[in-house]
């Protein structure tokens, strides 16, 4: 009996190593055990056979000639069979290595039998091959990444269970995918990491390495909401390509019971509904005014920040999301972006993030309307996965660059209070990094410029995923508004 035991679960090489060594020395497959370094008792120490003893040649690639083969005992491997046995050795069959030992040892009396497709070996491998490429498929549909660290030094980390050892056949898609971020997917038999040049492969890893939530998830589930189509709904067919193994996975799954339980009455009021006009893309009109003599006018700011190009936000964007409010606000609200709906829209807090701070707004007492609306940066900055845009945070060359129409802004209404929203707006209002929780809640005075209140991003509300913490923000958070409601009282009383 010989004991071949292999480095790894996808040695390829060695796995062609020594079945070319036994079949040359004529070893017959039953005599032949195959195990992998680290599964298999420690009593079998595997001496194969002595290298170069005989040989055979292929059609393709690697199954290269000893160095001294003798040309009778030689034979060509089709070079289909060598792709074949890269693709199945990556099976967790176990048996993997034997039957394709098997058909190789078959294929030296019957060069033909890979035509055969009816053969069982030829057959069972064809299916194992199968069973591979699905396997690479979904692990290229269903990888979800999530953020560690802050940019420019966050790193992308999913964590994945393949059926298969597939994670260095599928990796390459990811590097070209996601060729611009430093991402990590981790599993329990290896893990990919890619840094922007190179994809290295690592030891496998427990699930409780990987991280489980981030700040991207709200908005990866907002979106998986919007552009779930209930009308389009067949449950079997979402099924069949989005089988339940992988939902434990996938943020999205805790919405796909709600979701299709609301298709069919979503799908009865869309039939119901009248059509639509389909919406203008282009120049959305803003009721601004005039800004007072010699400064600039909001509606010249507006239209000169259309052709900003001081960074490179603007290539994907859609358009630039400028401020909206009354030209004598007293109050300005600052947040850090426009999200996916505010790009489509062209108007500040439309999306989910602008419904909580309406809520916030109403519950404080303040009137959105009576406030000046705008972000630290006007365009959308997002990473594209598949149809979905994900939200990226601005770095801070890009808040620099978009700071000017800020000041613009600023200078053309004057407004007596400030309020930023989070910590891209709380860096661009007040000119440098600055803690949230340390600066909230308070009217900070300032030399230069009007008073500012700190406070935290409506985002950061939707993402927490304990109930109570939630309420407990949010409540802080309505707190730190009110503030502005008796700033409004103030300023309408004098
Ligand atoms: N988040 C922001 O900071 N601004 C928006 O306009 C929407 C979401």
């Amino acid at each position: 009996m010989h004991h071949i035991r292999l480095d790894s679960d996808t040695d390829f090489d060695g796995w062609r190593k020594a079945a070319r060594e036994l079949v040359m020395a004529d070893v017959a497959p039953a005599d032949v055990t195959w195990t992998v370094a680290g599964d298999e008792p420690e009593l079998f120490d595997a001496p194969g056979l002595a290298p170069g003893e005989q040989g055979f040649a292929e059609a393709a690639g690697p199954f290269s000639q000893p160095a001294s083969p003798s040309p009778t005992q030689t034979f060509n491997v089709p070079a289909r069979f060598v792709d074949l046995a890269k693709t199945v050795i990556l099976h967790r069959d176990p048996q993997r290595f034997a039957y394709l030992y098997q058909l190789l040892w078959r294929l030296r009396a019957n060069s033909e039998l890979m035509q055969i497709a009816t053969d069982p070996d030829v057959a069972r491998l064809q299916a194992m091959a199968k069973a591979i490429r699905r396997d690479e498929h979904k692990m290229h549909a269903f990888v979800r990444f999530r953020e560690i660290g802050r940019e420019p030094k966050s790193r992308y980390v999913a964590w994945f269970e393949p059926e298969h050892h597939i994670v260095e056949l599928a990796a390459p898609f990811f590097a070209r995918r996601f060729a611009d971020m430093a991402w990590s997917i981790l599993t329990p038999d290896v893990c990919a990491h890619w840094d922007g040049h190179a994809i290295a492969i690592t030891p496998g890893v427990a699930k409780s390495m990987a991280p489980s939530e981030d700040r991207l998830e709200e908005t990866w589930l907002t979106y998986y909401a919007s552009i779930f189509n209930p009308a389009r709904l067949k449950t079997k067919a979402m099924q069949a390509e989005m089988p339940k193994k992988y939902w434990r996975n996938l943020p999205e799954a805790a919405l796909i019971k709600p979701l299709i339980e609301d298709a069919e009455r979503k799908t009865h009021a869309m039939v119901a509904a009248q059509a639509t006009a389909p919406k203008k893309p282009q120049r959305q009109e803003q009721p601004m005014a005039k800004a007072k003599q010699g400064g600039d006018s909001l509606e010249a700011l507006r239209e000169q920040a259309r052709e900003c190009r001081d960074c490179d936000l603007w290539k994907p964007a859609t358009q630039t999301v400028f401020g909206e409010g009354p030209q004598h606000a007293t109050v300005m609200l600052v947040g850090e972006q426009p999200g996916d709906k505010e790009d489509l829209a062209g108007k500040p807090f439309v999306g989910p993030a602008g419904q909580m701070l309406d809520r916030a707004l109403a519950e404080a007492g303040v009137d959105r309307g009576k406030t000046y609306v705008t972000n630290a940066v006007k365009h959308f900055k997002f990473v594209p996965r598949g149809k979905i845009r994900l939200h990226q945070k601005p770095n801070t060359p890009e808040i620099k660059a978009c700071r000017q129409w800020y000041e613009r802004e600023l200078a053309t209404i004057k407004p007596l209070l400030v309020v930023a929203m989070g910590a891209t707006a709380a860096q661009s209002v007040l000119g440098k990094v600055t803690p949230i929780n340390a600066n909230r809640g308070h009217l900070i005075e300032r030399d230069d410029g009007p008073q500012v209140l700190v406070t935290v991003h409506p985002s950061y509300l939707l993402r927490l995923p304990d109930a109570d913490a939630k309420e407990r923000e949010y409540a802080r958070f309505v707190d730190d508004l009110r503030l502005v409601a008796e700033h409004l009282k103030k300023a309408e009383a004098a």
